[in-house]
This record gives C-alpha cells, sequence and structure tokens, in this order.
C-alpha cells in the first residue's frame, strides 16, 4: 500500500491557507496535521512551504473529437499528460451520439476510448435531439453517475437543438434533478452571416468572429435563462466569452435563479485582433464562440471575481495547422478549436492571482473546488480534507514562455504562443502517487478512473 507524507505543504484551499503536512494513504488523505511523524514505511516529500492546491479539475475538454477534419490531435492519452503537467488531475469531457445511437450506448462507446486516460474523467451527455426514449436514457445515465447533461444551439445541421427540442430537453433534466450545460450561440443568425461573408468573397480567418457578433451569443444566453425559469432546469453556460453574457448571467442569479457559468483563459487573455492577418498566423485562433475585445476580457475577469462566473475550462480542442489548412479558402471549413489544458492553471496564476485580480483561494475555486461542487464530485475532488483522493499539486515560481518547443500537447500550434507563465507544478500527486516532478513523468502512471457523479 503506497503511503506519501509531504512536509511542510503551504496549503490553499477555497477557503483557507495554512502550513501542515499532509498524509496520503492508498489514494486517499488520511491525516493533516502539523508535524505528522516520519515512519519507514512512508515515502516522505518535503514541499519546502511551498504552495499546495488541490488538482485542477477541467470541466470542459474535447480529447479525439471526431469531425469533418478527423479527429482533434490529442486522444485521451497525449490529452490526459498534458493535463497532468500542468496539475490538471480530473478532466470532464463529452458524449455525441450518432443521430439514432441512445445516450447509454454511446456513453458506453466513449468511456472504451477514454481508456487510456492518465486523469480521472467523467462525461457531459449530450441529447442531439428530442425522441420519445430520451427520458429513460438519462435516467439511465444518471444512475451510471452522470449528472450533466450538454446542449449546443451552434451547429444546427448537426448537434444542435431547435429551441422547441431545447425546451423538452430542458423539462426532463429538470424533472430529473440533473444539471443543462450549454453551448449558447445563436445558430441560425451565425449560419446567415457566415454564408454571407463567403458569398461577399470575404473568405479568411478573420471573418470568422465577424460571424458571430457578441449578440449571437448573448440573445442566446437570454433565450436559455428564460426557458431555465419556465421549466425549472438548472443551467450552467460552457465558454463565456462576452461581458454582456455574464451581466445577464448575473440578473438571472440576482434572481435566484440556478445558473451557472464557465469562460476560458482564451477569452480572458486574447482578442479577436489575433485574427487578422495571414492565414497561417490566425487560423488557429479559429474556435467557438470566437475571441472578442479587450473591455469582454476585463468584464469576464471581474465576473470570475464576483463569483457571477464559477469556473474556468480550457475547451481543449487542438487541430494541427495540416488540418485548419481545410479552410485556407474558406473560414467555414477550419475545424473549430484549440488547445490550452496544460497551460490553465498557469495563465489563471500569472494573469490571475499575480495580477490581483483573483484571489489565491478564488484560484482554487476556480480551478477545482467549483467544478468539484457544481458537477457532483464533492468533497472526494477538488479538496484538501481527510477522506479526499489525494491529487495536489505543489506549486512553484517560474519565468518561461509557452511554446510549441515544450508543450507537452501533441499539436503544433499553440494560441499561447511566446505568453510568459510566473508559476506552474513542480510535482504533481495523484491518487497519492508522485506522477510528475521537475518536468518529468514517472515511468509507470496508472490510467484514470470513471468517475461517478452525484446529483
Ligand atoms: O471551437 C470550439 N470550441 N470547438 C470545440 C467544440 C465546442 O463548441 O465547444
Ligand atoms: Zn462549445
Ligand atoms: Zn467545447
Amino acid at each position: 500500500m503506497n503511503k506519501l507524507l509531504i512536509k511542510n505543504a503551504r496549503i490553499v484551499t477555497s477557503e483557507r491557507i495554512y502550513f501542515s503536512d499532509i498524509l496520503a494513504e492508498a489514494g486517499k488523505i488520511t491525516y493533516i496535521s502539523e508535524n505528522i511523524e516520519k515512519k519507514t514505511d512512508y515515502d516522505i516529500l518535503d514541499a519546502e512551504k511551498k504552495y499546495v492546491f488541490p488538482g485542477g479539475i477541467d470541466p470542459h475538454v474535447h480529447m479525439h473529437l471526431p469531425t469533418f477534419a478527423g479527429y482533434s490531435a490529442d486522444d485521451f492519452y497525449s490529452g490526459s499528460k498534458a493535463a497532468l503537467s500542468g496539475g490538471t488531475t480530473t478532466l470532464i469531457d463529452f458524449v455525441t451520439p450518432q443521430k439514432n445511437e441512445s445516450l447509454p450506448d454511446a456513453l458506453a462507446k466513449r468511456k472504451k476510448e477514454a481508456g487510456k486516460c492518465l486523469t480521472d474523467y467523467s462525461f457531459h451527455v449530450s441529447p442531439v435531439d428530442f425522441y420519445q426514449s430520451l427520458k429513460p436514457e438519462i435516467k439511465e445515465c444518471i444512475n451510471t453517475g452522470i449528472t450533466s447533461f450538454k446542449v449546443y444551439t451552434a451547429y444546427l445541421d448537426s448537434i444542435g437543438l431547435t429551441d422547441d427540442k431545447l425546451f423538452k430537453v430542458m423539462q426532463i433534466i429538470a424533472e430529473n434533478g440533473a444539471l443543462l450545460t450549454v453551448h449558447a450561440e445563436n445558430g441560425t443568425e451565425i449560419k446567415k452571416l457566415r454564408n454571407k461573408y463567403f458569398k461577399e468573397g470575404k473568405t479568411e480567418p478573420e471573418f470568422h468572429p465577424l460571424s458571430r457578433p457578441a449578440e449571437t451569443e448573448y440573445k442566446a444566453v437570454e433565450k436559455i435563462i428564460n426557458f431555465a425559469e419556465e421549466t425549472n432546469c438548472k443551467v450552467y453556460f460552457v465558454h463565456v466569452s462576452t461581458g454582456k453574457s455574464a451581466e445577464i448571467i448575473k440578473s438571472a442569479q440576482k434572481k435566484a435563479l440556478p445558473v451557472f457559468a464557465e469562460t476560458c483563459p482564451q477569452y480572458l487573455l486574447l482578442e479577436d485582433s489575433k485574427l487578422k492577418g495571414k492565414f497561417k498566423d490566425t487560423a488557429k485562433y479559429v474556435f467557438s464562440p470566437p475571441l472578442r475585445k479587450k473591455t469582454d476580457n476585463e468584464n469576464l475577469w471581474n465576473a470570475l471575481s464576483d463569483s457571477v462566473i464559477q469556473t474556468v475550462g480550457t475547451d481543449h480542442c487542438p487541430f494541427n495547422y495540416s488540418q485548419k489548412l481545410l479552410g485556407e479558402n474558406d473560414f467555414r471549413q477550419i475545424p473549430n478549436g484549440a488547445g490550452g489544458v496544460e497551460h490553465r492553471l498557469s495563465l489563471l496564476y500569472t494573469y490571475g492571482v499575480l495580477e490581483s485580480k483573483i484571489s489565491l483561494n478564488d484560484f482554487v475555486k476556480i480551478s477545482s473546488t467549483n467544478s468539484s461542487k457544481i458537477f457532483g464530485l464533492y468533497p472526494q475532488k477538488g479538496e484538501i480534507a481527510v477522506g479526499s483522493d489525494a491529487d495536489l499539486i505543489i506549486w512553484q515560481n517560474t519565468d518561461e514562455i509557452i511554446s510549441i518547443k515544450t508543450h507537452n500537447q501533441s499539436c503544433d500550434l499553440n494560441i499561447y504562443e511566446n505568453i510568459e507563465i510566473k508559476g506552474k507544478p513542480q510535482t504533481v500527486i495523484k491518487n497519492g502517487k508522485i506522477i510528475f516532478s521537475d518536468g518529468i513523468f514517472s515511468d509507470n502512471i496508472s490510467n484514470g478512473e470513471f468517475l461517478k457523479r452525484k446529483l
């Protein structure tokens, strides 16, 4: 049985910061106290008074995502390895059934695909249509530990739901006390604008954000909040990109509606000017929703520090340049998505904590504890307490730049290329075992486990 004693930890949780030792046995935290006595059968790790955070939870990743451009560049193995190097020890990915495939069947298939995932993991399951047996299918998923269901109001030609279907799905989710996660963009309006620009010969990546203006997001957010009010459905907006959406979400929360929100580092740090220029430099910034303005970046930081937005996920979905090239003459054919799973904590720490936009406790909430609570994993994950999984990060100061030469994701592009980071994990501990230390992965990292979540 592996036993790990971490000495001199400066423990940071969502509520407290304090010095202590931590004992982990058989994958769980079993004792937290000052001066825990060393025993011969313990492995000892000296944290040297560095910050120790709970392992990160990324509530929004797409590994091995099938698209018209082939699979996204990271599979579950390479993507989860990248996640671990950046301090994320739990991932929530997605199950997107084929039309006519049941949700439980699609879930079983996706679990097999995730077999080589090195982090623990779960999925948001997507109803991509409304039909009679959807209700029992959703119940069956809940019984196997899935408590959140993802819908899209964009991508209407494939996986998106029209308003009438969305409303019925929300009724079922609400009846079962589950959570609806939503990609909120007005698919009909976006399709019109994309085709209009293309017909006018406007084919470059810069027309991607122009064809998805801010109102295509915030009006969809507004509509879904109205549906939530009528159906009593709990809603979590993924990848919120505009300040105006955050404002609307805040108003809903003031009315005590159960509305949660996530944003991503790209919407906090990057602007739509990144899409101006040559295809080779701009195609990597094509993802949806698109990049916005500096004021949106600022308003989203404020929404995070005010707890209007509770989580930061990455929407990790990298594509190689050869895949992006499919849209060289038509921005509509550029596969949407970018990677970032390994940079989330470093970016939040550098540009959030060190720039005094969020506190250290907020950092832990946003990167880990809030996702654990919202998605039914608490207190197993996202906490440093006796009984919680021993998923821990020892943090160190650094001064380096992000580069495709050194990143761990399996992709030849990086939207954070040349961006500076000032903190990163020195040691990552997963289920009480050191799996990454001083830039080196340990030899035998066991596969992660599918997490049964609670309502
Ligand atoms: O452009 C993106 N975000 N691609 C991944 C799928 C999604 O919409 O989240
Ligand atoms: Zn999305
Ligand atoms: Zn996504």
